[in-house]
């Protein structure tokens, strides 16, 4: 307060000495009206100081107290038009006997004419003012002005700038937006986002409802604190549809995140065999056909399994005979470390990288692996829950061969048993040494114990 005022009101109180001294002393030798402007110049300092004095008290004191922030420029610029001259005005015309009323009815008429013709930009500048001071919404909030959705840019004392999904800047006058409703997604709020999708009425609710909650949990910008609900929300002509409701940290994401959990929920289906309703119309171009059958030579991938090489073509042929088919979309997680896990699986096509808990919290990635090679073996032999979470990287088209495949092959064949201990062995010794752990601090790292606990696991002799 003393920085603010100090200046303005020392050169007024000096200069009001000056003139009390230059009055009372020399009063016969002074041209009298310099005196008058010495005594005007004094006043004008002091009125600084007394409107600096009163904005600070307004603003700095009470607005802080009450609102717990910071005023708003604008309204210190709108005191000090309004103050400025009720102060100078008497100054003038009292001090310097100057006639004002010259200067007051031209002001009054080039008031009226102002107003009329900065009627609109008049109008912002109130609304800007009371958006200024109500604060309904924040920089970096998203906002929805009549069908516009962007995030706040700026807020001026004319205009309210905000970026939309296009990245393009949309300028309303904040008139406009103080008189529309305007809908407020603040940022970090966990703004409710509302997603529909259909599901054949053959499958039921329990399948549906946890396969597609789980798939949408997991995915970047959906908030970790609330869990999604799935639920149905009607049922229509050709499907049940469904809703799914999902907290949002960022809502600008939300139409890139509606994309990809459609996305997701595409694969889901494809990987539990459930159709995707629509109204079916037959229409027959036999010449158009597609090919049926398989997509790959599943054969020949086994055959380029070097872990299989013990088994014969028969052996092999028994596992693709019972074997799962799955598509994962690029950056879906295939296996979850921690989760119990009774198959494994080879990759078709695509790319998958294992990632494993580093040191300082994160997770680091330890191999990817891509078409011919398997993963989910350690869980499937030794019954240990998955020891790494396995993502897609690119579109992933999978085979699975269960426990109940493996085992017979198991019994017959002790090589295959030795092989996999091998290779789970050296898996483990590498993520150890990722993780700068000792190998022997794993109980199961040796391939020997490996081996026994594959022969436990399975009951071999
Ligand atoms: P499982 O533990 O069943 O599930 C996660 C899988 O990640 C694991 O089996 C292995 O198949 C795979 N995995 C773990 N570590 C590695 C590694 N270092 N290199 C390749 N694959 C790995």
């Amino acid at each position: 307060m003393i920085k603010k005022i100090g200046w303005p009101s020392t050169l007024g109180v000096v200069l009001l000495l000056v003139w009390a001294v230059l009055r009372f002393f020399f009063a016969e030798e002074m041209y009298q009206p310099s005196l008058g402007y010495l005594l005007a110049a004094a006043l004008v300092g002091i009125s600084v100081a007394v409107v600096r004095a009163v904005s600070y008290i307004l603003f700095d004191v009470i607005f802080q107290k009450r609102k717990q922030r910071e005023a708003p420029a604008l309204l210190r610029f709108m005191l000090s038009i309004v103050v400025y001259p009720l102060l100078l005005l008497p100054i003038i015309s009292g001090v310097l006997k100057k006639d004002l009323s010259g200067i007051l009815a031209t002001s009054a008429v080039v008031s009226v004419i102002i107003g009329l013709a900065l009627q609109d930009t008049l109008g912002n500048f109130f609304a800007g003012i009371s958006i200024h001071i109500e604060q309904p919404f924040h920089i970096g909030d998203s906002i929805l002005v009549g069908n516009l959705i962007g995030k706040v840019e700026s807020v001026t004392w004319r205009t309210t700038s905000i970026r939309t999904n296009n990245n393009t800047i949309i300028t309303f006058p904040n008139s406009k937006v103080a008189r529309e409703p305007i809908e407020i997604f603040p940022y970090g709020n966990l703004n409710r986002r509302v997603l529909q999708f259909p599901a054949p009425y053959s499958v039921p609710p329990e399948k549906i409802i946890p396969l597609v909650r789980e798939v949408v949990r997991t995915m970047p910008n959906v908030a970790s604190e609330r869990t999604p609900i799935v639920r149905i929300a009607s049922f229509a002509d050709s499907s049940i549809t469904y809703e799914i409701l999902y907290w949002v940290i960022d809502y600008m994401w939300t139409p890139d995140m509606d994309a990809k959990i459609r996305e997701r929920i595409w694969y889901l289906y494809s990987r539990n065999g459930i159709e995707i309703p629509y109204p079916h119309r037959q229409i027959i171009t036999p010449e158009r056909a597609l090919p049926e059958g398989p997509r790959f030579d599943y054969e020949d991938i086994l055959n380029r399994v070097e872990i299989f090489d013990p088994l014969t073509l028969e052996e092999k042929q028994e596992i693709l005979k019972g074997m799962g088919r799955y598509l994962y979309a690029p950056g879906e997680t295939v296996l979850r470390r921690g989760d119990a896990g009774s198959s494994m699986f080879v990759i078709c096509e695509g790319k998958a990288e294992v990632r494993v808990p580093s040191n300082n919290g994160d997770s680091q990635v330890v191999a990817v692996l891509e078409k011919g090679a398997f993963f989910g073996e350690m869980a499937l032999f030794t019954g240990e829950p998955r020891m790494a979470n396995v993502n897609a990287v690119e579109e992933l088209e999978l085979i699975e061969i269960r426990k109940e495949q493996i085992e017979p092959l198991l019994n017959r064949n002790s090589e295959l048993a030795e092989a996999f201990s091998n290779k789970i062995a050296e898996r483990q010794a590498r993520n150890a040494e990722q993780a700068n752990r000792s190998i022997e601090q794993s109980a199961l790292m040796q391939p020997k114990r490996v081996l026994n606990r594959i022969k436990n696991f399975f009951k071999l002799k």
